[in-house]
């Protein structure tokens, strides 16, 4: 248990009640959902590449009837995620190593879930994803911009957690060479615990 990934589910899967307490409903994000849901279709087929609790599928399918299929490395997570959406099938499964059908979604979701990979780990998980998206298929896609990578205490870890920062036009560059045209993009400040504001981006891409 000495990599980054295994340090940082670890970390998960001790703090979960810590994360469903301030993320199952936070605000700043359903709102984006929302809008996202508004895109979707009854039946729609939906991949949640890095569900956690299953908060984002739960709110897309208040919205519509949807398919959802959800992969995590947490089972603590999936635990959760399963009750969430009763319907929903889900997989321990690390997005690093996942495989599904080539256009087989009508829409992936990788909500704050690339923030734990490195550089060419995120490049990979983000050229797979759109693989399996099929042609006019929507894309959900939200991440912090700005600082270094690397392990840091949270409000809902003590123990820590290994993120990553990216650039919106880094991400919207490696998209548009996969065939995702990004017609939405929506930057927000979070408040870190040192009262500093690390700028959140959340895009929404569709499938050329
Ligand atoms: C910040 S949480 C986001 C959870 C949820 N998508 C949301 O928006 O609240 C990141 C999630 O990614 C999962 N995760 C981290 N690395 C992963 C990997 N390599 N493969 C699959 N899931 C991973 C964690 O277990 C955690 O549930």
């Amino acid at each position: 248990m000495q990599d980054k990934t295994m340090l940082t589910i670890d970390a998960y899967n001790k703090n979960i009640s810590r994360y469903t307490d301030k993320f199952m409903n936070y605000s700043p994000y359903v709102m984006h959902v929302i809008d996202f849901g508004g895109l979707l279709e009854n039946d729609y087929k939906v991949l949640d590449i890095g569900c956690g609790p299953g908060n984002v599928a739960k709110q897309l399918c208040a919205l519509k009837r949807l398919e959802i299929t959800g992969i995590d490395l947490s089972s603590e997570m999936l635990e959760i995620a399963r009750v969430n959406v009763p319907d929903g099938v889900f997989y321990l499964k690390d997005s690093r190593k996942a495989s599904f059908s080539l256009e087989y979604f009508d829409a992936v979701v990788l909500s704050f879930s690339i923030v734990h990979l490195n550089d060419d780990e995120m490049k990979e998980v983000l050229t797979n994803a759109v693989k399996w998206l099929r042609s006019g298929g929507y894309l959900y896609l939200s991440f912090m911009e700005g600082k270094q990578p690397g392990f840091e205490i949270t409000s809902f870890s003590s123990q820590p957690i290994y993120f990553n920062y990216f650039q919106e036009s880094e991400i919207e560059d490696l998209l548009k060479g996969n065939g995702i045209d990004c017609f939405r993009s929506v930057r927000q400040g979070y408040l870190e615990l040192d009262g500093s504001s690390t700028t959140e981006v959340f895009l929404f891409g569709k499938k050329r």
